[in-house]
Formats: structure tokens, sequence, C-alpha cells
């Protein structure tokens, strides 16, 4: 059973040791990247080749011991494991709790039936450096004084995740373990690839001291040597046998696996009395001393003072949005999914036991995912990551797919397989255009950005033979200088491509995937109407951007020569083939540098053709991929490698995707909204996933379409409720005005998640929903901020236009309490301010406008606008600061 505490979202589990594959995050800003489990298993590491810990994924949670752990020996016979993992603790099961918050673990053992208890708090220090601290309480509720001696048991691990299998025993022949007064610090000597083996630097320890201060007696470097012969990590026969050692501090033993093991002199324990082990696992890559770093640390007064910091630092990070609904439990859930976005960030979309895929980095479209949230929640410097971001832009609107950690570092796909994901070029200008419009930074869209290049052109389907890394990642003009143009261009290209890169039924071509990673085997005649049906959508945005340049006395832009072409009209929207021909063309004169000639091009012109290229895409899919028998009907999203139709309405085949875009852009009119909203609950709504499933069974490994069909139904991307496509599906919704349906979607997601017996993951949203309703790929997932999205400029409507703010609020009844008051904490015009709706009358959406917004006695001025209303950005900024609520009244 899992339940919140307080209002800050800290939460209690009771039997969390009943509950398989569970694991919670530890993590700091500096690199550390840390998972837990209540029986302290999962890994530390900083990066993909930096693990201190053994990297662990979904089934190593149960069948590796080898996570961290302190030993208690009482009366030299009875040993009890602080992760619960002792012969004696297996026949007399431990009663376990849990308690957890930002960002901490706390377990607590009843072990012997109650006997003695050991707690074990659990965190990563926010500060800059890469360590995990733990302390380890031992009390004895017995009547009588106990003999007891703790021994950490934590193996090191320290290398490289690709050695777990390649080459594990020969990289251990590496490690050289240092002794320390109280740690154990292995420096391997070189780091093991074959293509180039490199002299290591990195060190990894685990440090320890206790409370009240005890000396190391033994230490336990090697692995081998602390299982003993015949021994295993449940039953080690260095703590069977309470085995001596002759090891001292400074020694050093080399070839071994490493364990962090040292037994501390046994003390005396009376009746109720305590005993600590304060311990770290740590990272050493700065050229610090580890032993220093470790040992201003590992200590209780360090310990209390940096878990109060870490509280502190992450309650304080997520102070930025706040929601106060009709139910405090839903408003502590939101607080775990503000936290997601931000985790992503450091993890990307590795490094927890369920993402055991990647080498770090984060994919393209995540990127921009993330960075919504962070627009939402913490904007500065925003906009130069946004405008990093888009040196990655290859020219022919393509991309560097893998980002690293630095501002514009682009890595190359962790495969080394040149793909085009066909939806990747639509997500930068869902996250600018949210950027522009909250910020009111107009002129971001005319700083002027590079293109990245590689040796990959026309879409990555030629090369340029020419190129050499030397010539530097960034295009060229035929002078041989840089060529920069501004974020729009970026922006243009990008969108205006796929309207030129389309199949043979003039559907955009699919390429290697789309947003669904799992539709990667249609690369030839594949088509994607669902995002043909998203850029259709941008086209528009990016109509109307250019609209409001016009209006704001921006008459001219300047673009690249080569791009006129792609922005003239064309003869006949439904020849493919000259759609082809000028693409082409246009491939070719960008393949290896540009002209450098820069045309000016009349903004409302540009809207023009915007808008009608976007209007032909839309009638285009409206007539073509709707589907329809009878009363039933809804879009087709696919076309797969046989050039095949891939929805059907008489095999019940429908995608949530192919509704969703389609929806966004405002394709299906009112009836067939109506017909997509009825299919879904009809087809793939299910209650005990959590709400609606990607697509319905398709019962067919369908290799002309993608790998995702050989995924067992219900998994994944094959038919599980896939977060990230059911929040949009629910944006979507409430875009187009269907509240109910919107906020339904919504709430299945989280009355799901928080069924704890049913969904089994700590509260937050998982990538996905297995068919039997567990909750897979915690936390790190793009869902969170689409979640986030959805309630803030969605649900309680807090949009914005180039800077001006709109308030469009579409709250239903049941989001008000018995005050009838809901409200949303967040940032306007980079002030924070709480935006309180007072629903007196109780009306339920659509029947409620806005009367009057006053922030304190301030009456604030708006325009009604024919969905909601516009409050100019000088009335927010004549705000007295010190008034940080704005009542909305809705009558
Ligand atoms: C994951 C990937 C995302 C991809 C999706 C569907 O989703 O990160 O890029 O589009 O699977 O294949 P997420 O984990 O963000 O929910």
């Amino acid at each position: 059973m899992l339940s919140f505490i307080n209002n800050k979202a800290e939460f209690c589990v009771k039997d969390p040791n009943k509950v398989s594959y569970l694991y919670f995050p530890l993590a700091n800003q500096h690199g550390m990247m840390s998972s837990i489990t209540p029986s302290l298993n999962g890994d530390a590491k900083t990066g993909q080749h930096e693990f201190a810990l053994l990297p662990v994924s979904q089934e190593s949670l149960h069948d590796s011991n080898m996570g961290r752990n302190v030993w208690f020996t009482i009366n030299h016979a009875t040993h009890l494991a602080s992760s619960g993992n002792s012969l004696s603790q297996m026949i007399t099961e431990d009663k376990v709790s849990m308690t957890a918050g930002f960002l901490y673990q706390k377990i607590s053992r009843e072990a012997l039936n109650g006997l003695y208890t050991i707690k074990i708090t659990s965190f990563v220090p926010v500060i800059d450096e890469n360590i995990e601290l733990h302390k380890v309480v031992f009390k004895n509720n017995s009547d009588s004084e106990i003999k007891l001696r703790a021994t950490i048991a934590t193996p090191i691990y320290g290398r490289s995740a690709d050695e777990i299998r390649d080459h594990r025993h020969v990289t251990a022949l590496l490690n050289k373990i240092d002794l320390y007064k109280n740690g154990i610090v292995n420096t391997p000597t070189l780091t093991f690839d074959e293509r180039g083996h490199k002299e290591n630097k990195i060190q990894y320890g685990v440090f320890a001291v206790t409370s009240p201060n005890v000396e190391v007696e033994n230490y336990y470097p090697v692995l081998q040597e602390f299982i003993g012969e015949g021994g295993n990590l449940i039953s080690p026969i260095a703590i069977k046998e309470n085995m001596q050692t002759e090891y001292k501090c400074n020694d050093s033993i080399s070839g071994y696996e490493c364990m962090g093991g040292m037994a501390f002199k046994e003390i005396s324990l009376c009746p109720h009395e305590s005993f600590a082990v304060v311990f770290s696992v740590a990272i050493q890559k700065d050229g610090k001393k580890i032993d220093e770093v470790a040992n201003q640390y590992t200590n209780v007064k360090a310990f209390d003072n940096e878990l109060k910091n870490n509280k502190k630092y992450w309650n304080k990070a997520l102070s930025t949005l706040k929601f106060k609904t009709n139910d405090p439990d839903y408003d502590n859930w939101l607080k775990w999914v503000t936290i997601q976005p931000i985790l992503r960030r450091i993890y990307g979309c590795s490094f927890l036991p369920h993402h055991d895929y990647g080498r770090g980095g984060r994919g393209w479209r995540d990127l921009w995912q993330d960075c919504l949230a962070l627009i939402l929640m913490n904007p500065q410097n925003v906009n130069e990551m946004l405008y990093h971001n888009f040196a990655g832009v290859r020219i022919d609107g393509s991309n560097a797919t893998i980002i690293g950690n630095e501002p514009g570092e682009f890595i190359a796909d962790r495969n080394n397989i040149v793909r085009i994901w066909m939806d990747h070029a639509a997500w930068s200008l869902l996250t600018t255009k949210l950027y522009v419009d909250r910020s009111g930074d107009i002129d971001f869209l005319f700083r002027k950005q590079c293109y990245w290049k590689d040796q990959y052109t026309h879409y990555t389907k030629k090369t340029d033979v020419d190129w050499q890394i030397d010539h530097g990642h960034y295009v060229k003009t035929q002078n041989n200088s840089e060529y920069r143009g501004t974020i729009l261009e970026h922006l243009l290209i990008q969108n205006i491509i796929p309207f030129y890169n389309v199949g043979e039924h003039n559907i955009s071509r699919l390429e290697d995937a789309d947003w669904n990673d799992g539709m990667d085997m249609a690369s030839q005649r594949g088509e994607s109407v669902a995002f043909y049906a998203l850029y259709a959508d941008n086209l528009n945005t990016l109509s109307q951007l250019c609209t409001a340049l016009y209006d704001r006395e921006i008459k001219e832009i300047e673009v690249n020569k080569e791009l006129q072409l792609l922005l003239k009209p064309i003869n006949d929207f439904d020849d493919v083939k000259e759609k082809h021909t000028r693409l082409t063309k246009y491939f070719d004169s960008v393949s290896s540098n540009v002209s450098g000639n820069i045309v000016v091009l009349n903004t409302k012109k540009i809207a023009t053709e915007l808008k009608v290229k976007s209007d032909y895409i839309k009638a285009h899919i409206k007539k073509q991929e709707w589907l329809q028998n009878g009363e039933t009907g809804w879009f087709n999203g696919y076309y797969d490698n046989n050039g095949n139709r891939v929805a059907s309405i008489d095999d019940k085949k429908i995608t949530l995707t192919g509704q969703v875009f389609p929806i966004m852009a405002g394709i299906p009119n009112k009836k067939h909204l109506k017909m997509i909203a009825k299919a879904a609950d009809k087809f793939l709504y299910s209650n005990d996933m959590g709400g609606y499933r990607l697509n319905t069974d398709f019962k067919e490994v369908k290799m002309d379409l993608g790998r995702l069909f050989g995924f067992a139904y219900g998994h994944k991307e094959n038919g599980a409720m896939f977060s990230h496509m059911a929040i949009m599906y629910s944006y979507a919704l409430y875009k187009q005005n269907l509240v109910k349906q919107g906020r339904k979607v919504l709430n299945t997601v989280f009355n799901h998640c928080s069924k704890f017996d049913k969904c089994k993951i700590f509260p937050g949203i998982p990538e996905y929903i297995d068919i039997k309703g567990r909750g897979m790929y915690h936390y790190l997932t793009g869902s969170a901020s689409w979640y986030l999205l959805t309630m803030v400029v969605q649900v309680y409507g807090i949009q914005s236009n180039l800077g001006d703010v709109i308030l469009n609020p579409k709250l239903t009844i049941s989001d008000f309490n018995s005050n009838n008051e809901t409200s949303i904490t967040t940032l306007i015009n980079n002030k924070l301010f709480t935006v309180k709706y007072v629903n007196t009358d109780r009306k339920e959406y659509g029947t409620y406008k806005i009367l009057r917004i006053v922030s304190g006695s301030y009456n604030i001025s708006f325009n009604v606008l024919q969905t909601g209303v516009k409050i100019n950005r000088a009335e927010i900024d004549n705000i007295d600061k010190a008034m940080e609520e704005i009542t909305v009244f809705l009558g």
C-alpha cells in the first residue's frame, strides 16, 4: 500500500519488498546517477563507461545480490543484512516499510520479529561531487545487551557497462585496489577498449564510518575472498566465519573483482540502543583526492546536513509549478510528475533499470519534449539551450540524432546507423513556439545559427564524399566561410521538406520511423499520415507566425537563396513527381555547401504560401485517409512497405497516433471528432491498463511495417497504454474543446498510476502500462512534460501569444474543490503567480466565462477573445511583486 503522508508529496509504502521491480532514482545535477531498490540493489554511475556499482536492468533487481549492503552480526551467531538478503531474513521475513521524498529513500526493516530494527536512509547530495550517501541505523529492541559487529559489503564494479559481458573477467585483471583508513578504492589501470586502451584516471570507492566511532578491524577488498569457497553473497564465508584478514590501511591489491568490504570492531549494544554506519559510494574523476571528498561527507553530521540541503534544493526546484485541485493526492502525484523532466535531463533515456539501452545522451525528439517542461518551470537560459539545439539541424531538414551533455554537442547514433526519424523535424517548432509565446522573445527567431554538417546529404540518402571531419560540423558558403541562417529559416526548412518528401499516396514518407520507434521496417514505401498532419499544423503555425511578424512591421525576412525554391507556389499539389523534382533540386543545391546568397522575402507572402500548403495537406488527409463504415470512423495513420493502407474499419485496425495529430491539426470536423472519440473508447480504451492503448491487435508480425508488431500485444509500442501518445491525445482533445474526453484521459492515467497494487510503481508516470497493468520504464518519459503542458496550457488555460497572456481555462466542475476554487502556481512573464479560479456557481465548462480578474485590489484589464481573454504583457508587469496571487472569477 502506498500513501502520501503530507502535502510535500512524501509518501510511505507498506511492504515494498512484496512488490518486485520497484526502483527509485537518486541523482544530482553534477552527474551522479543512481537507482536504488527497497533492498538497496540498483546501481550508481556517471555515464556508460563509469559504473561504480554493477549495472542493473530489470531482472537483475531480483537475481543479483551485488547491490549495497551492510551486515550486522549479533552475538557471533546471527547475521542480518541491511538489504534483507540473508539466510535468516529469508526464513523470518522482515517487516519492511519505506518512506520517500525529493530525492531520498528511507527503508525500515524490522528483523527477527521486531527484535532488531535496521533503518537505511539513502540519497545523493546536491553538491558538485559524484557521491551517494547512506545512513544505516541498527537498533537493539531486545531486552538484552548484544555483541554487534557491522560489516560494510558493497561490491565495486568500477568500469564500463560494456564490460558486463565483454571481457568481464579480463577487465577485473585491470583492477588496482587501495585500502584507506575507512575506505576501499578501485582505480583500474586501463579503460578497456580493443580499438585503443586508455590509461584510466577514474576512481571508484566505498567509504564508511560508524557512530559511535569504531575502527575497521578487517578489510575485505577482494570479492572472491569475501564470498569464500562455496559461499555466496547471501551467506558469505567472511561474515559466517568472521574471517580475519592480513590487509591493512595503505595496502594495494591487484587483479581481482573489488569488494567494498570492511568489518568494524565489535561493540556492545545495550537494550534499546542504536548504532549507525554511514557509508558512501563515490566516483572521482575531477582529479581530486577521492578519500578527502568522501571523508568530508561520510559522517553523521555531514549526512544530516546534506539531507536537509537535498530536500530544500529539490523542493525549490519544483516550486515553480504547483497545482491545488480538488484532490490532495492528485496534487502530490503531480509533484512527482514535475520532477520527471528534470530526471530525464540528468539520466537521458538510459541509466534506470528498465532503461537498459542507449549509452547516455538524449535523442533529438526527447530533448525537445524535455525543453517543454523546462520552459514552463525553469526558463532561465532556456533560449541558449534551444539556440544550441538548432546547430544540430542539417540544411536538408534532417538532424544529428543524439545530443551530448554540453551545449551544441551532438553525437552519432548509438549504433552508428544512419537514420531518418521523419517526425524529428516537427518537435523543434512546438517547443520554440512555446518559448517565444511565453517569453515574447521574438528576436530569438532572428538569431543566426549554423547548420549541422557531416557526410550525409539528401535526407541521408547520399553522401558528400568531399566532406572530411576536419572541415568541421557546419555548412560553408562557396567562399568557404561558415553559413549561418536564422532560427526561423531553420524552422522553415525543417517543416517544409516533409511537404515535398512524400510517398506514392502523397503522404510524408515514413523513412526509418516516426515518433513510434517501432515503425522501423517500411523505409522504402511507408508513409506516416499521422505526422504529415503534424507538419500541416506546423506549416499553419509558421504561417501565423509570419503574419504576426508582418503585423509587427517585420515585413521582410532574409533566407538563403536555395530555400526560395521550396517556398514558391506549386503547380499541382497532387503531382508527387513535381514535388520530388523540386526537392531533389533543393537537396542538390545544398549538398556540399550553399551559395551564400541571401534573398529578401515578404512575410505576408510567405504566410500565404505556407497556409496554402498546410490547407492542402489537411484537405488531402481528410479526403483520402478518413475511413468510415456506417457510424464508425477513424483516420488511417500509415502505409506499409508494400504501399498498403494499414488501418481498417472492418478489421478493427486503428492506431491512436493516427488520430492524435489530425485532431491536433483540426482536420476532422465535429462529427468525425465524435466518431474518433467513440472509436477510441470502444476499441482502444482499457480500464485495466490506465487508458487508451496505442493500437488494436493487428494479429500479425508485420514485417512490412516495423519491429513493434513482433512485440507481444499489449506491451510497449504494440498496444500498451503508451503514456506519451495517450497524453498527447488528451492535449489534442482539449485543443478541440472536447474537454470532458480530454479530462478522462488525464484522470485515467492518474487513477491507474495511483493504484500501487496494480501499477506497481512509485508516484509518477511510467512510459507505458503493460497488459497486466504494471507501470513500465518509470520516470524517464516525455509524457511527463506533456502531462504538465496539458495541465498548464489546456486545463488551467495559461496560454500566451508572443508575450501576451491568454487565459482560456478548460476546467470541469470536478476540478474545483468544495470552496469552488482551484489554483495553479506557475511562471507568467518570468514572475511566479498563483492563479486562482473561482467558480461560485459551479458552472460546467462551456457555460462559464471569465468575469473579472484581480490581484489584491488591482483590477486587471483584459480583452475578450473568441476563446478566453487576453491580458497585455504590461498589465502583468504592473502587478505588484508582493501580490503573488491572481484571482479569476468565472460565472
Ligand atoms: C519513448 C522514446 C520516444 C519515442 C517513444 C515511442 O518514449 O523516448 O522518443 O518516441 O518511446 O517509441 P518516452 O520514453 O519518451 O515516453
